[in-house]
C-alpha cells in the first residue's frame, strides 16, 4: 500500500531552547563512534533532520574551540514509553567538536537542540511513478540514510541501500544500522564489496532498472553528492540530497549555511534544507570551511 505523502509533515518542530541529555552508551563502530543520548523531552525526529550538540563540560577548551555546537544527524531513534527516546549518533572525528563528542562517556551530559531542518520526502511524493527508493550513502552520510531506510521498512516501501567508504578506517555503522539485505558496499581501496566509488553501483542500478520509476536519496561528501546529483539529473531521475555546510546557529539567523540555488539567490541549509532536491541547487560542492 503506498503511503499517503500528506501523512508526513515537512518537519518536526524543535522545542524552544536547548536541553541537557544524558549519554547512555558509547561504542566504537569501525573507524567511527556511536553514542546514545536519552532525550526525555524531545519529539521524535524525522529522517533528514539534525541536532545541534555540545558536550556539557569542557566544550571550549583547545584555544577556545569548539565554541559553537556541532550539527549532527541522528542515525537512529527509539521511543521508550515513559522515558522519552534514545537517539543514536554516528561520529567521524575530524576536528575538536567531533573529537569531544566522541570521547563522552555514559553518564556525561550533552546539550541538545533540535530536531532542525526538513525531512526527506517519501518516494511517491518525490516521484509519483516511484516503485521504491535507492539510498546512496557515503562515509558519515550513511547516518540519515539509515533513518530513512528504517522509516521505509516500517511503511512497507521497498528500498535498496548503496554505501560507499574510502577505506575501513573511514567506515562504520553498517552492521548496526543497515541489514545486509538490499545493501551493497563500495570501498575505494577494495577492502570490501565493490572496489571503487558508490556512484558506480548507482549507475549499475539505474542502467538495470527503469529509471522512470526510481527515486534517489543521498547523503555524503560534497564530491559524491555532486556526482549523484549529475547522474540523476542527466537521466531525469528525481533525487533528494542531504547537504552539509558550516552551521553556527541552526535556526536561520546567521546565514553561515547559505548555498547557491539553481535559479539564483541562496537557501539556508539549516531551515530550507538540509534536504534539497537535486535540481534546486547550483552545486552540491558549496564548500565546507570549519566552524568555531
Ligand atoms: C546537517 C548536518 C549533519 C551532520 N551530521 C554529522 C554526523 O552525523 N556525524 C558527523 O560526524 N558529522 C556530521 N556533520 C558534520 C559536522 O557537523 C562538521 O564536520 C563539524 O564542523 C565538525 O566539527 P569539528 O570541530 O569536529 O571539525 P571542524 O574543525 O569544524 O572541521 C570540520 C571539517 O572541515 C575541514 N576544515 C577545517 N578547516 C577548514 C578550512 N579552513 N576550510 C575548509 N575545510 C576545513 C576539516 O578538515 C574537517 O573535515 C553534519 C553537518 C551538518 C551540516
Ligand atoms: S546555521 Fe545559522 S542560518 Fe543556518
Amino acid at each position: 500500500m503506498p503511503a499517503d505523502p500528506a501523512a508526513t509533515p515537512d518537519r518536526v518542530q524543535a522545542p524552544f531552547g536547548r536541553r541537557l541529555c544524558e549519554v547512555a552508551e558509547t561504542r566504537p563502530s569501525g573507524g567511527y563512534r556511536i553514542f546514545t543520548l536519552i532525550d526525555p523531552e524531545g519529539p521524535a525526529p524525522a529522517p533528514g533532520q539534525f541536532f545541534m550538540l555540545a558536550a556539557a563540560p569542557d566544550w571550549a577548551r583547545e584555544g577556545g574551540r569548539p565554541y559553537l555546537p556541532r550539527a549532527i544527524s541522528h542515525a537512529r531513534f527509539t521511543r521508550h514509553p515513559g522515558s522519552g527516546q534514545r537517539l543514536d549518533f554516528l561520529i567521524d572525528e575530524v576536528g575538536p567538536g567531533t573529537s569531544r563528542l566522541a570521547e563522552m562517556k555514559p553518564g556525561d551530559q550533552c546539550w541538545v537542540a533540535g530536531p532542525f531542518g526538513g525531512r526527506f520526502s517519501l518516494p511517491r511524493k518525490l516521484n509519483p511513478q516511484a516503485a521504491g527508493a535507492i539510498l546512496v550513502g557515503g562515509g558519515i552520510g550513511i547516518a540519515p540514510m539509515a533513518v530513512l531506510r528504517r522509516e521505509l521498512v516500517d511503511r512497507g516501501i521497498p528500498s535498496r541501500s548503496l554505501l560507499g567508504f574510502r577505506d575501513q578506517a573511514h567506515s562504520g555503522g553498517v552492521e548496526e544500522l543497515f541489514g545486509c539485505e538490499e545493501t551493497r558496499l563500495a570501498f575505494e581501496d577494495g577492502s570490501s564489496g565493490h572496489k571503487g566509488y558508490v556512484t558506480d553501483l548507482l549507475l549499475q542500478l539505474l542502467e538495470g532498472d527503469d529509471s522512470a520509476s526510481a527515486a534517489v536519496y543521498s547523503c555524503g561528501p560534497p564530491a559524491m553528492l555532486e556526482a549523484v546529483r549529475r547522474i540523476c539529473l542527466e537521466r531525469e531521475v528525481p533525487v533528494e540530497l542531504a547537504l552539509e555546510s558550516p552551521m553556527a546557529c541552526g535556526y536561520g539567523a546567521c546565514f553561515g549555511c547559505a548555498v547557491p540555488k539553481a535559479d539564483g539567490g541562496y537557501l539556508r541549509l539549516c531551515i530550507d534544507g538540509p534536504v534539497v532536491r537535486g535540481d534546486e541547487i547550483a552545486t552540491a560542492m558549496a564548500g565546507e570551511p570549519a566552524v568555531d
